[in-house]
């Protein structure tokens, strides 16, 4: 999918140049000017800027958790107090 049509860049391409910059640099903030740059590119009309912060955000997020197959149901109720919500 083109996400940049000025500069033809695709989902992938930014996803990679995230990934790439993640492994750099673990600890720095990724922007889409950051992305620009990894990919030898600028943008021109920035259309796409929102879309590209977007992607950055969806793959720097941490994956959800999963549960074992084979796990406990949580009981009918749910409870309130937050120690015992971090089980499910
Ligand atoms: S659509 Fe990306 S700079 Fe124009």
């Amino acid at each position: 999918m083109i996400v940049c049509s000025c500069n033809v860049i695709t989902r992938a391409e930014i996803e990679t140049a995230v990934r790439r910059i993640h492994r750099r640099q673990p600890n720095t903030l990724i922007t889409p000017g950051l992305v620009y740059k990894e990919l030898g590119l600028a943008p021109d009309c920035g259309v796409c800027l929102c879309h590209i912060c977007e992607l950055v955000h969806q793959a720097e997020a941490p994956s959800p958790p999963r549960l074992a197959k084979h796990t406990r149901r949580p009981s009918a109720v749910p409870s309130r107090n937050p120690s015992q919500l971090e089980q499910f």
